[in-house]
């Protein structure tokens, strides 16, 4: 049955009946893709002005449709845009409203297809998450430098296999977490410059037979490029992958420092004390204080691993150009940047608040045994070679757990080493002596953050970010 039932619908002149309830159901993207409203209408005010630069719409035309766009993002913006059934997505949401306040808005489609406007959309909200995400994570990599020069000199037992291998300095175990963040900083700035690329003007798949300007559009929304293929421009979601692996592995960076305070944070460890804001009691046990935040860093990591994985297995094997399935891209990505901002801020409150048990941390360091290896370099300093002084060494400690004596009192006893090279046991000697460059000493950690904290400022403020034509859409 042709006629009004079927108007509503964007190609109501091909179909004589209207759409079934499943279809609907199934294909509804409206409740999420509606989070990309500014961005669908950021495209289409550039897409009218375009279209007016080349002579398809008056500018009279132009002017009426730009403020029907206004008043639509005011509705979407505070509350009052009222859906119709027929709206099955952001897209045709803003179009048959658009159109319903001027007629213009007839116009407003020329040459353009949602198969462009979608890739468009998406890949304005991906630039301002990106930027949302960075700054949240350049954050949290200032508060661990900001905590590892307040740790001084502080030091800990630094661990293989999780057993006590070489004591660190406190400062140059929270660093090394520094730097995963650092390099997911600087990934994240460079997958910006892959999502920076305007696919507006592909049209469905092919371009168009009118005069249409890529580069317009491009240039009126802050793109440092333009698409090349329209085919590829169309079909091309490699940019939410990429941006989903880089949050995969962001999640991955948080989970482990999530596992290592919770393991700092238990009784046997004791070497940080969570802060009441940031740490959870039971409803049964009165003594307990729980490290959530922690163990909720640890477990969103899997849920962003899944997204990534979702997401390339609905890639693999889909045909050129645009199909349905695409439409499964933008889930994973909404759920993987919000995950991650959630993470970031919690774990950077929690952080920025905990207490370092740094006398725990000394006392689990001052075990002899964990100076071994400075004794075997110690002999290897006067001439000895590696393997035989390896040897020297693994003798007395083995001879000392045998119940033979003291370490200290075996090395003082032995003639190859004495008293000079038994100093070397005592607490907090042997973390004073790896001082070569990247090394776990606090005399050489002292110039590791330096480093750390001019790459950390070029990351957040190098060229990628000062670009002009990089504005901030804000992604929400
Ligand atoms: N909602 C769709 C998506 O997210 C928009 C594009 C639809 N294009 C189409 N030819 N049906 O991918």
């Amino acid at each position: 049955m042709a006629g009004d039932q079927t108007r509503g619908q964007l190609w109501h002149g091909r179909f004589a009946g209207s759409p079934s309830e499943a279809l609907q159901a199934l294909s509804d993207s409206f409740p999420f893709d509606c989070r990309m409203y500014r961005e669908d209408i950021a495209g289409s005010r550039a897409h009218v002005r375009m279209l007016t630069d080349v002579g398809l719409l008056h500018p009279a035309e132009r002017d009426e449709v730009l403020a029907a766009l206004d008043t639509v993002e005011q509705e979407l913006s505070t509350g009052t845009f009222v859906r119709a059934s027929s709206d099955e997505d952001i897209h045709t949401a803003v179009e048959r409203r658009v159109t319903e306040l001027a007629p213009a808005g007839a116009k407003m489609h020329t040459g353009r297809s949602r198969n462009d406007q979608v890739a468009t959309d998406v890949r304005l909200w991906t630039r301002g998450a990106l930027d949302d995400v960075s700054d949240l994570v350049a954050r949290l990599a200032r508060t661990i430098a900001d905590r590892a020069v307040e740790a001084g000199d502080a030091h800990l037992p630094g661990y293989t296999h999780m057993q006590q291998a070489q004591p660190v300095a406190l400062a140059h175990h929270l660093l090394a977490h520094g730097w995963a963040l650092l390099r997911d900083l600087e990934r994240l700035a460079d997958a910006r410059r892959r999502v920076d690329v305007s696919p507006l003007g592909a049209g469905a798949l092919a371009g168009s037979s009118l005069p249409l300007d890529p580069v317009i559009t491009a240039d009126h929304l802050g793109f440092a490029a333009v698409f090349d293929n329209s085919l590829d421009a169309v079909s091309d979601r490699d940019f939410v992958a990429e941006v989903l692996f880089d949050l995969a592995l962001l999640g991955v960076h948080l989970s482990r420092i999530g596992e290592e305070m919770v393991l700092w944070s238990t009784q046997e460890f004791g070497f940080v004390e969570l802060d009441d804001a940031f740490s959870t009691g039971s409803s049964m046990m009165p003594q307990k204080k729980n490290p959530d935040i922690a163990e909720l860093a640890r477990g969103k990591a899997g849920r962003l691993i899944g997204h990534l994985t979702g997401l390339l297995t609905t890639l693999k094997g889909l045909p050129l150009t645009y199909n349905k399935d695409l439409q499964e891209d933008k889930e994973p990505l909404f759920d993987a940047v919000d995950t991650v901002r959630f993470t970031l801020v919690a774990l950077e409150g929690m952080l920025s608040t905990i207490g370092f048990r740094t006398d725990r941390m000394a006392a689990a360091a001052a075990s002899p045994y964990a100076a071994a290896t400075d004794l075997a370099e110690w002999l290897v300093a006067r001439g000895m070679p590696f393997r035989d002084a390896h040897s020297v060494v693994g003798e007395l400690v083995r001879r000392s757990l045998g119940g033979e004596g003291s370490l200290a009192d075996l090395v003082t006893g032995d003639t190859r080493l004495g008293s000079e090279a038994a100093a070397l046991l005592k607490p907090g000697i042997s973390v004073t002596r790896r001082t070569t460059r990247g090394g776990g000493a606090p005399a050489a950690v002292v110039d590791q953050l330096s480093r750390f904290k001019q790459r950390l400022d070029h990351a957040v403020g190098g060229p990628d970010q000062s670009e002009p034509g990089h504005g901030r859409t804000g992604a929400r």
